[in-house]
């Protein structure tokens, strides 16, 4: 398979500790519970956490979207919930990517729910040409445009999650 780079590691690298060092400035002396989505946020959230200089917590859920993979449709279904209790914790939702932005949207509504202090929302990529929902991304990364990625978590048939850089597949056209 042939893959054109399109965010290097070092950009992601440099990126991730600018929003480490945002996200400990803003919730410095604060219960923080970093909640990672997986599958896809797992190497942002873990390269993340390691930039950010203050006791914290981590947690996982794991989603996917009812209908067809390649378009979100809204409908969430959670496959692993959190295993925390986070009432009265300042929780922060770690994404891969926001591309129409339902995910995060439903992720958000949810947690709201949940009678946590604060909940916001930190994505490495961004997609702002693709969004169909109203939705204020509090650490947003690196914006790209409308091409399908891969890498630095992101898959594609499961497969390529662990390609170092931001990847599009095929020539990159
Ligand atoms: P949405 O914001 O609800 O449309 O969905 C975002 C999720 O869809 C992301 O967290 C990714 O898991 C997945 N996704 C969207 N665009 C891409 C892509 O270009 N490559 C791989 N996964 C993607
Ligand atoms: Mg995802």
């Amino acid at each position: 398979m042939k893959f054109k780079v399109l965010v290097t590691k070092e950009e992601l690298d440099k990126r991730t500790t600018e929003l480490a060092k945002a996200i400990e400035r803003d919730y410095k002396g604060k219960d923080l519970v970093l909640v990672g989505v997986l599958k896809g946020g797992f190497i942002f959230l873990a390269d993340l956490v390691r930039k950010i200089s203050m006791d914290l917590s981590i947690d996982f859920i794991s989603v996917s979207s009812y209908g067809n993979s390649t378009e979100s449709s809204g409908v969430v279904r959670i496959l692993k919930d959190i295993d925390s209790d986070i009432t009265g914790k300042h929780v922060l939702l770690v994404e891969d990517l926001i591309d129409t932005g339902l995910t995060l949207k439903y992720l958000k509504e949810l947690f709201n729910t949940k009678g946590c202090a604060s909940v916001k929302l930190a994505a490495i990529l961004d997609k702002p040409e693709r969004r169909k929902v109203d939705l204020k991304v509090d650490y947003s990364g690196i914006e790209i445009p409308d091409k399908f990625v891969v890498g630095y978590g992101l898959d594609w048939a499961g497969k390529y999650r662990n390609l170092p850089d931001v990847c599009v597949v095929g020539d990159g056209t």
